[in-house]
Protein backbone atom coordinates (compact mmCIF):
# COMPACT_ATOMS: atom_id res chain seq x y z
CA UNK A 1 0.00 0.00 0.00
CA UNK A 2 1.35 3.34 -0.94
CA UNK A 3 0.80 6.47 0.77
CA UNK A 4 -0.70 8.19 -2.22
CA UNK A 5 -4.50 8.82 -2.46
CA UNK A 6 -6.62 7.08 -4.59
CA UNK A 7 -9.81 8.65 -3.59
CA UNK A 8 -11.27 10.56 -1.22
CA UNK A 9 -14.40 11.70 0.12
CA UNK A 10 -14.81 15.31 1.52
CA UNK A 11 -17.91 15.63 3.87
CA UNK A 12 -20.07 13.94 1.28
CA UNK A 13 -23.71 14.36 1.59
CA UNK A 14 -26.59 12.83 -0.14
CA UNK A 15 -30.31 12.04 1.14
CA UNK A 16 -32.87 10.77 -1.16
CA UNK A 17 -36.49 11.84 -0.80
CA UNK A 18 -39.19 9.44 0.96
CA UNK A 19 -42.49 10.92 -0.06
CA UNK A 20 -43.80 14.77 0.35
CA UNK A 21 -41.38 17.52 1.36
CA UNK A 22 -39.57 14.87 3.79
CA UNK A 23 -35.72 13.25 3.04
CA UNK A 24 -33.60 10.29 4.03
CA UNK A 25 -30.39 11.20 4.56
CA UNK A 26 -28.46 8.38 3.37
CA UNK A 27 -24.62 9.65 3.72
CA UNK A 28 -24.41 12.11 6.23
CA UNK A 29 -20.88 14.88 6.02
CA UNK A 30 -19.04 11.49 5.42
CA UNK A 31 -15.18 11.94 4.90
CA UNK A 32 -12.72 8.98 4.02
CA UNK A 33 -9.30 8.62 2.16
CA UNK A 34 -8.19 5.51 0.22
CA UNK A 35 -4.82 5.14 -1.07
CA UNK A 36 -3.06 3.74 -4.10
CA UNK A 37 -3.18 -0.36 -3.93
CA UNK A 38 -5.15 -0.96 -0.61
CA UNK A 39 -8.31 -2.87 -0.20
CA UNK A 40 -10.56 -0.55 2.20
CA UNK A 41 -13.75 -2.78 3.72
CA UNK A 42 -17.02 -0.51 3.80
CA UNK A 43 -19.32 -2.33 6.69
CA UNK A 44 -22.48 -1.99 8.16
CA UNK A 45 -25.86 -3.09 8.68
CA UNK A 46 -28.40 -3.22 5.60
CA UNK A 47 -29.33 0.46 4.65
CA UNK A 48 -26.47 2.36 6.51
CA UNK A 49 -25.55 3.95 2.90
CA UNK A 50 -22.88 1.60 1.99
CA UNK A 51 -23.63 1.22 -1.81
CA UNK A 52 -25.07 4.90 -2.08
CA UNK A 53 -21.32 6.05 -1.07
CA UNK A 54 -20.11 3.96 -3.55
CA UNK A 55 -21.81 5.35 -6.27
CA UNK A 56 -21.33 8.92 -5.30
CA UNK A 57 -17.34 8.04 -5.15
CA UNK A 58 -17.92 6.54 -8.39
CA UNK A 59 -20.21 9.47 -9.51
CA UNK A 60 -22.26 7.13 -10.77
CA UNK A 61 -25.01 9.47 -8.67
CA UNK A 62 -24.23 12.96 -7.65
CA UNK A 63 -23.81 14.36 -3.80
CA UNK A 64 -26.00 17.00 -2.60
CA UNK A 65 -22.75 18.51 -0.81
CA UNK A 66 -19.36 17.76 -0.30
CA UNK A 67 -16.15 16.77 -2.97
CA UNK A 68 -14.95 13.52 -4.40
CA UNK A 69 -11.26 13.97 -5.03
CA UNK A 70 -10.24 11.23 -7.30
CA UNK A 71 -6.58 11.38 -8.45
CA UNK A 72 -6.04 14.49 -6.99
CA UNK A 73 -9.25 15.97 -9.16
CA UNK A 74 -12.37 17.05 -7.58
CA UNK A 75 -14.66 14.78 -9.94
CA UNK A 76 -17.81 15.65 -7.82
CA UNK A 77 -18.85 18.52 -9.67
CA UNK A 78 -17.47 17.62 -13.53
CA UNK A 79 -20.46 17.58 -16.03
CA UNK A 80 -21.16 14.31 -17.94
CA UNK A 81 -18.80 14.66 -20.23
CA UNK A 82 -16.16 15.59 -18.36
CA UNK A 83 -16.36 12.53 -15.64
CA UNK A 84 -16.96 9.90 -18.56
CA UNK A 85 -12.55 9.08 -18.16
CA UNK A 86 -12.48 8.95 -14.83
CA UNK A 87 -15.04 6.06 -14.59
CA UNK A 88 -13.37 3.89 -17.08
CA UNK A 89 -10.45 4.45 -14.57
CA UNK A 90 -13.07 3.04 -11.80
CA UNK A 91 -15.33 -0.03 -12.27
CA UNK A 92 -17.73 -2.03 -10.66
CA UNK A 93 -17.98 -5.52 -9.55
CA UNK A 94 -21.31 -6.55 -8.77
CA UNK A 95 -22.67 -8.77 -6.36
CA UNK A 96 -25.09 -11.21 -8.75
CA UNK A 97 -22.88 -12.10 -11.59
CA UNK A 98 -26.30 -13.70 -13.21
CA UNK A 99 -28.17 -10.86 -13.65
CA UNK A 100 -25.38 -8.53 -14.11
CA UNK A 101 -24.41 -10.45 -17.27
CA UNK A 102 -26.34 -10.63 -20.32
CA UNK A 103 -27.52 -13.95 -20.74
CA UNK A 104 -28.02 -14.37 -25.06
CA UNK A 105 -24.60 -12.84 -25.28
CA UNK A 106 -21.49 -15.29 -25.08
CA UNK A 107 -18.47 -14.81 -22.73
CA UNK A 108 -15.76 -13.39 -25.61
CA UNK A 109 -18.80 -10.35 -26.39
CA UNK A 110 -19.03 -10.03 -22.75
CA UNK A 111 -15.75 -9.29 -22.12
CA UNK A 112 -15.15 -7.61 -25.32
CA UNK A 113 -18.11 -4.85 -24.54
CA UNK A 114 -16.04 -2.60 -22.29
CA UNK A 115 -12.98 -2.70 -24.71
CA UNK A 116 -15.64 -1.91 -27.55
CA UNK A 117 -17.30 0.67 -25.94
CA UNK A 118 -13.96 2.37 -24.95
CA UNK A 119 -12.85 1.91 -28.37
CA UNK A 120 -9.01 0.88 -26.57
CA UNK A 121 -7.92 -1.73 -29.36
CA UNK A 122 -6.82 -0.80 -32.58
CA UNK A 123 -7.74 -4.48 -34.46
CA UNK A 124 -9.68 -7.15 -34.13
CA UNK A 125 -6.54 -9.73 -33.33
CA UNK A 126 -5.56 -7.17 -30.55
CA UNK A 127 -9.20 -6.87 -29.07
CA UNK A 128 -8.76 -11.38 -28.98
CA UNK A 129 -5.65 -11.24 -27.41
CA UNK A 130 -6.74 -9.00 -25.23
CA UNK A 131 -10.09 -11.09 -24.33
CA UNK A 132 -8.23 -13.89 -23.68
CA UNK A 133 -5.05 -12.62 -21.77
CA UNK A 134 -8.22 -11.54 -19.53
CA UNK A 135 -9.69 -14.52 -19.25
CA UNK A 136 -6.49 -15.97 -18.14
CA UNK A 137 -6.29 -13.28 -15.40
CA UNK A 138 -9.28 -15.02 -13.92
CA UNK A 139 -8.26 -18.77 -14.42
CA UNK A 140 -11.13 -19.52 -17.15
CA UNK A 141 -10.25 -21.92 -19.74
CA UNK A 142 -9.70 -20.62 -23.46
CA UNK A 143 -13.20 -22.84 -23.69
CA UNK A 144 -15.53 -20.12 -22.24
CA UNK A 145 -15.31 -17.69 -24.99
CA UNK A 146 -18.03 -19.42 -27.05
CA UNK A 147 -20.30 -20.42 -23.98
CA UNK A 148 -23.24 -18.27 -22.64
CA UNK A 149 -23.39 -16.93 -19.13
CA UNK A 150 -26.22 -19.99 -17.59
CA UNK A 151 -23.41 -22.33 -18.57
CA UNK A 152 -21.38 -21.67 -15.81
CA UNK A 153 -21.30 -22.02 -12.47
CA UNK A 154 -22.18 -18.81 -10.35
CA UNK A 155 -18.10 -18.43 -9.00
CA UNK A 156 -17.41 -19.08 -12.81
CA UNK A 157 -19.77 -16.10 -13.79
CA UNK A 158 -18.12 -14.02 -11.03
CA UNK A 159 -14.83 -14.84 -12.23
CA UNK A 160 -16.61 -13.45 -16.18
CA UNK A 161 -17.92 -10.54 -14.52
CA UNK A 162 -14.37 -9.85 -12.63
CA UNK A 163 -12.80 -10.10 -15.88
CA UNK A 164 -14.82 -7.47 -17.41
CA UNK A 165 -14.30 -5.10 -14.47
CA UNK A 166 -10.55 -5.36 -15.35
CA UNK A 167 -10.59 -5.00 -19.05
CA UNK A 168 -9.96 -1.71 -18.70
CA UNK A 169 -6.85 -1.41 -16.19
CA UNK A 170 -9.02 0.46 -14.09
CA UNK A 171 -7.18 1.93 -10.85
CA UNK A 172 -10.35 1.49 -8.46
CA UNK A 173 -12.70 -1.49 -8.29
CA UNK A 174 -15.50 -1.65 -6.15
CA UNK A 175 -16.98 -5.34 -5.27
CA UNK A 176 -20.59 -4.37 -3.64
CA UNK A 177 -21.05 -7.43 -1.47
CA UNK A 178 -19.12 -9.43 -4.98
CA UNK A 179 -19.50 -12.60 -3.03
CA UNK A 180 -22.13 -13.02 -0.98
CA UNK A 181 -24.24 -14.75 -3.44
CA UNK A 182 -21.49 -17.92 -3.40
CA UNK A 183 -20.92 -20.88 -1.29
CA UNK A 184 -18.25 -20.22 1.51
CA UNK A 185 -15.50 -23.00 -0.45
CA UNK A 186 -16.35 -20.30 -3.95
CA UNK A 187 -16.19 -17.38 -1.86
CA UNK A 188 -12.86 -17.90 -0.37
CA UNK A 189 -11.54 -19.05 -3.86
CA UNK A 190 -13.09 -15.70 -5.41
CA UNK A 191 -11.51 -13.45 -2.72
CA UNK A 192 -7.99 -15.25 -3.41
CA UNK A 193 -8.53 -14.54 -7.09
CA UNK A 194 -9.27 -10.66 -5.96
CA UNK A 195 -6.38 -10.81 -3.57
CA UNK A 196 -3.70 -11.87 -7.02
CA UNK A 197 -5.31 -9.41 -8.99
CA UNK A 198 -4.84 -6.25 -6.66
CA UNK A 199 -1.58 -7.09 -6.54
CA UNK A 200 -0.25 -8.05 -10.23
CA UNK A 201 -2.75 -5.28 -11.14
CA UNK A 202 -1.60 -2.51 -8.48
CA UNK A 203 -5.55 -2.43 -8.08
CA UNK A 204 -6.92 -0.63 -5.24
CA UNK A 205 -10.28 -1.87 -4.16
CA UNK A 206 -13.70 -0.90 -2.15
CA UNK A 207 -14.91 -4.36 -0.53
CA UNK A 208 -18.46 -3.64 0.91
CA UNK A 209 -19.94 -6.27 3.30
CA UNK A 210 -21.59 -7.13 5.79
CA UNK A 211 -19.48 -10.10 6.28
CA UNK A 212 -16.94 -9.57 8.54
CA UNK A 213 -15.00 -12.76 8.38
CA UNK A 214 -14.84 -11.79 4.52
CA UNK A 215 -13.42 -8.65 5.37
CA UNK A 216 -10.67 -10.00 7.57
CA UNK A 217 -9.48 -12.46 4.93
CA UNK A 218 -9.72 -9.18 2.50
CA UNK A 219 -9.00 -6.03 3.64
CA UNK A 220 -5.96 -3.59 4.73
CA UNK A 221 -8.68 -1.09 6.50
CA UNK A 222 -11.68 -1.36 7.77
CA UNK A 223 -14.59 2.11 7.79
CA UNK A 224 -17.17 1.13 9.57
CA UNK A 225 -20.33 2.60 8.61
CA UNK A 226 -23.67 3.35 10.61
CA UNK A 227 -26.83 5.15 9.79
CA UNK A 228 -25.34 6.96 6.98
CA UNK A 229 -22.23 7.83 9.23
CA UNK A 230 -18.76 6.94 9.78
CA UNK A 231 -18.32 5.38 13.00
CA UNK A 232 -15.03 3.98 12.76
CA UNK A 233 -12.12 3.64 10.34
CA UNK A 234 -9.19 1.45 11.31
CA UNK A 235 -6.47 -1.80 9.95
CA UNK A 236 -8.19 -4.53 10.01
CA UNK A 237 -5.77 -5.99 13.39
CA UNK A 238 -7.07 -3.02 15.58
CA UNK A 239 -10.61 -2.88 14.57
CA UNK A 240 -10.94 -6.65 15.55
CA UNK A 241 -8.39 -6.75 18.63
CA UNK A 242 -9.44 -3.42 19.84
CA UNK A 243 -12.91 -1.52 18.31
CA UNK A 244 -13.13 1.86 19.34
CA UNK A 245 -16.58 2.68 18.53
CA UNK A 246 -19.68 1.28 20.67
CA UNK A 247 -21.14 0.34 17.08
CA UNK A 248 -18.35 -1.63 15.98
CA UNK A 249 -18.09 -3.83 19.00
CA UNK A 250 -22.03 -4.22 18.76
CA UNK A 251 -21.46 -5.85 15.26
CA UNK A 252 -18.22 -7.90 16.58
CA UNK A 253 -20.37 -9.30 19.36
CA UNK A 254 -22.90 -10.17 16.58
CA UNK A 255 -20.58 -12.00 14.97
CA UNK A 256 -19.03 -14.53 17.41
CA UNK A 257 -22.67 -14.75 18.88
CA UNK A 258 -23.60 -16.53 15.52
N1 LIG B 1 -32.40 5.72 -5.28
C1 LIG B 1 -32.87 5.78 -4.02
N2 LIG B 1 -34.03 6.40 -3.73
C2 LIG B 1 -34.51 6.47 -2.47
N3 LIG B 1 -33.88 5.96 -1.40
C3 LIG B 1 -32.72 5.32 -1.62
C4 LIG B 1 -32.14 5.18 -2.93
N4 LIG B 1 -30.97 4.50 -2.83
C5 LIG B 1 -30.83 4.22 -1.52
N5 LIG B 1 -31.86 4.70 -0.79
C6 LIG B 1 -32.02 4.60 0.67
O1 LIG B 1 -30.80 5.03 1.27
C7 LIG B 1 -30.46 4.20 2.36
C8 LIG B 1 -29.09 3.57 2.13
O2 LIG B 1 -29.18 2.64 1.07
P1 LIG B 1 -27.95 1.79 0.55
O3 LIG B 1 -28.40 1.03 -0.64
O4 LIG B 1 -26.79 2.70 0.36
O5 LIG B 1 -27.68 0.83 1.79
P2 LIG B 1 -26.63 -0.36 1.95
O6 LIG B 1 -25.81 -0.09 3.15
O7 LIG B 1 -25.91 -0.58 0.67
O8 LIG B 1 -27.59 -1.61 2.28
P3 LIG B 1 -27.48 -3.16 1.84
O9 LIG B 1 -26.45 -3.78 2.77
O10 LIG B 1 -28.84 -3.70 2.10
O11 LIG B 1 -27.07 -3.22 0.41
C9 LIG B 1 -31.59 3.19 2.49
O12 LIG B 1 -32.49 3.67 3.46
C10 LIG B 1 -32.22 3.18 1.12
O13 LIG B 1 -33.58 2.86 1.20
MG1 LIG C 1 -25.88 -2.14 -0.71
Amino acid sequence: MSDELIISAKNVTKSFSIGGNKHHIAVNDVSLDMYKGETLALVGESGCGKSTLAKLLMRLIKADSGEIIFDGIDISSLSEKYVRPYRKRMQMVFQDPASSLDPRMKVRDIIAEPLKVWKVCDSKEEMDDRVRELLELVDLKESALDRYPHQFSGGQKQRIGIARAIALNPDLIVCDESVSALDVSVQAQILNLLKRLKKELGLSCLFISHDLSVVNFIADRVCVMHDGRICEMAAKESIYSDPKSEYTKYLLDAISAS
